[in-house]
């Protein structure tokens, strides 16, 4: 099936694997997805996993992302790890806004605009998360939440970087549940945040932008949600925390 934008399959490691078993999966992905060039593969394990699985992935098709990073670019912000550090193994994308820092680390849109922005000055493609509640899905709100969360943690980009950016489509009640957005589900909400995007940046930058969806992706319902014209990708948890899953995953998007 030919798509518009090319396939991006990222998998968040969350706070899962030790150095060891982060590499022993990335040396079983680079050996069976090889000869995929038509989808950007992309793994996000945790901070400490970075420099070797950078290692273990040189001259690959996977190319790497952190699940996290800071606004600044320096300084006293005990914790924390900015842009350029990311760099420094090669991460070339970095998940923002994730559903789990909002509710657990507080983390708003505005916050995550500045993440954003500071992400791509740094040349690195952050992958913003966006997704309503089951309560806001249950009382008609989806659409609301999900423009809020747009407008809010994007303000602020030029055209330019939004093209860039890539956006995922995480409905808060699929996330480790087994309870998947039916792909027409995905499908109406990723086309209705085309549309947010095309108010924003107009059709031609809207048309561009990939759109991942997330939550309880599994190998046997990607196909089906990767075939809705809107959804351009995945970002797979549990999923991509096994060889077999995570590689039948990339190849049934295809
Ligand atoms: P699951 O695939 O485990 O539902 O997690 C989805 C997710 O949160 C990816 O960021």
């Amino acid at each position: 099936m030919e798509k518009e934008r090319k396939i991006i399959i990222a998998g968040n490691w969350k706070m899962n694997k030790t150095v060891a078993e982060a590499l022993d999966l990335v040396h079983g992905l680079r050996r069976e997805l090889a000869a995929i060039k038509e989808v950007d593969i992309v793994v996000c394990p945790p901070f400490t996993a970075l420099e070797s699985v950078s290692k273990a992935i040189l001259d690959s098709n996977i190319r790497l992302g952190a699940q996290n990073m800071s606004e600044h670019g320096e300084g006293a912000y005990t914790g924390e790890i900015p842009a350029g550090m990311l760099k420094e193994f090669s991460v070339g994308y970095v998940i923002l806004g994730h559903s789990e820092r909002r509710q657990f680390q507080r983390e708003d849109d505005a916050l995550i605009s500045r993440k954003a922005a500071a992400a791509l000055t740094a040349n690195l493609i952050p992958i913003v998360c966006v997704g309503e509640t089951l309560l806001e899905r249950e009382s008609g709100r989806t659409q609301k939440v999900v423009e809020a969360q747009i407008r809010g943690s994007l303000a602020g980009l030029s055209g330019e970087q939004m093209e860039k950016t890539v956006l995922a489509y995480e409905p808060v009640w699929a996330i480790g549940t087994g309870k998947t957005a039916t792909s027409a589900q995905a499908q109406e909400v990723h086309a209705f945040i085309r549309k947010v995007l095309a108010a924003l940046h107009g059709e031609l930058i809207a048309r561009r932008v990939r759109i991942q969806y997330g939550g309880s992706v599994k190998a046997n319902n990607a196909r089906e949600l990767m075939s809705q014209p809107d959804v351009d990708g995945a970002l797979v948890g549990g999923a991509s925390l096994e060889l077999r899953s995570f590689s039948d995953i990339v190849r049934n998007s295809i």
